[in-house]
């Protein structure tokens, strides 16, 4: 169906009332107007309010063109009014949007300078701890009786935790600031392999957790950084044996997957992460068992710090998981030709 042409008086609503107002019409005249209006649009003849005007002879069409026009151009000044202020708005919550986006950067920064300060900070102390508690334990100040050795031990222990947690929270900050730097070389990962057992077979015989291990034999050199890969291992197998119970086991695998990728995959038989977390996981600071009596431990920083170290070495971790069965998660590194330890 075609549209009637637009007219001036069409785009000018309640007309009657300015028409009233400038003191064209009476009130009076705009009732009978609008009766008259709507008894022909009953007997199906509708027709605009000026024409009503008009026809009435309350105004001729000059006056109604003139009276019009000149509500059009009062409508567009209160438009180019209204549109200049909205911008006006628009550019001050921009700026203010901006000057909120520099501030959360800046505390951002903040946040990270204090972590990576604070951290070092600690290191230091924790240092002497670890030195003096070592020649404790050594009896090179004067010979212990067990329970005093036993007290020392869980002194170890601790500390051993803390100094982890506080290696954690420097990777931490390097990866916010994006300086997560690696140290790149060929190296041995089957040797690597074996120091990592060795280090996490306390922690699975305290739990009663079946730790083994799994090299295929040959494996050719990799590159990566010895000392970030070591540690990316051992917060897997760390989580392996941690979310597992006593008499699961956990297995930590090295194989070629082709001539040029070694795969590396830490297995346990532990609770199974559900589906709909899977992404969550790596996120830093979160962690499944956000309860106030969470009994596993730990700040939730492992696998976002795993994340970023596979990151920068061109890697992805790919995970599987079973709730209540079990987990594995894997990841692959570039083979390299060198085989001699100095090439
Ligand atoms: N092998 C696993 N089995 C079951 N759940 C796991 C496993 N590995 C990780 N998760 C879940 O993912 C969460 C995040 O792991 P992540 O290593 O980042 O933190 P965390 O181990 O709790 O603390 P941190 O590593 O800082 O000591 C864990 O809290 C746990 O809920
Ligand atoms: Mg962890």
């Amino acid at each position: 169906m075609a549209q009637p042409p637009l007219t001036p008086e069409m785009l000018v609503p309640r007309l009657g009332e300015y028409l009233v107002q400038q003191g064209h019409i009476s009130e009076d005249d705009l009732k009978h107007a609008l009766a008259y209006q709507q008894e022909k649009a009953i007997a199906g003849n509708s027709l605009l309010f000026g024409e009503v005007l008009t026809e009435m002879g309350l105004l001729n069409r000059a006056e109604l063109d003139q009276a019009i026009t000149k509500q059009i151009i009062q409508f567009r000044t209160a438009l180019e009014n209204a549109n200049r202020y909205l911008e006006q708005r628009v550019e001050k919550r921009t700026a203010e949007l901006q000057e909120a986006l520099r501030k959360l950067a800046e505390l951002n920064q903040l946040k990270s300078n204090f972590v990576a300060n604070v951290s070092h900070e600690l290191r230091t102390p924790l240092t002497h701890i670890k030195g003096y508690l070592e020649l404790l334990v050594v009896e090179a100040l004067g010979t212990l009786t067990e329970d005093q050795k036993n007290a020392l031990l869980v002194c170890q222990q601790a500390s051993g935790r803390l100094e982890s947690l506080i290696d954690n929270l420097i990777l931490f900050s390097q990866s916010a600031h994006g300086e997560l730097t690696l140290k790149l070389g060929s190296i041995d990962i089957s040797k690597v392999a074996v120091e990592i057992i060795n280090l996490s077979k306390a922690k699975a015989l305290e739990k009663g957790v079946k730790l083994s291990a799994q090299i295929q034999p040959g494996l050719p050199r990799v590159q990566a950084d010895e000392e970030k890969i070591s540690w990316t291992i051992l917060q897997l197998l760390d989580n392996a044996i941690k979310f597992t119970k006593k008499d699961d086991s956990v297995t930590l695998s090295i194989n070629a997957e082709t001539n040029e990728l070694i795969m590396i995959s830490v297995m346990d038989t532990g609770i199974g992460i559900p589906e709909e977390k899977m992404d969550k996981i790596f996120e830093s600071f979160h962690q499944l068992d956000g309860s106030s009596t969470r009994h596993y431990g730990g700040t939730g920083l492992g696998l976002a710090l795993v994340r970023n170290i596979l990151d920068a070495h061109g890697s992805l971790i790919d995970v599987k998981s079973v709730v209540g069965k079990g987990s594995t998660f894997k990841f692959s590194l570039l083979a390299v030709e060198t085989t001699s330890e100095h090439p």
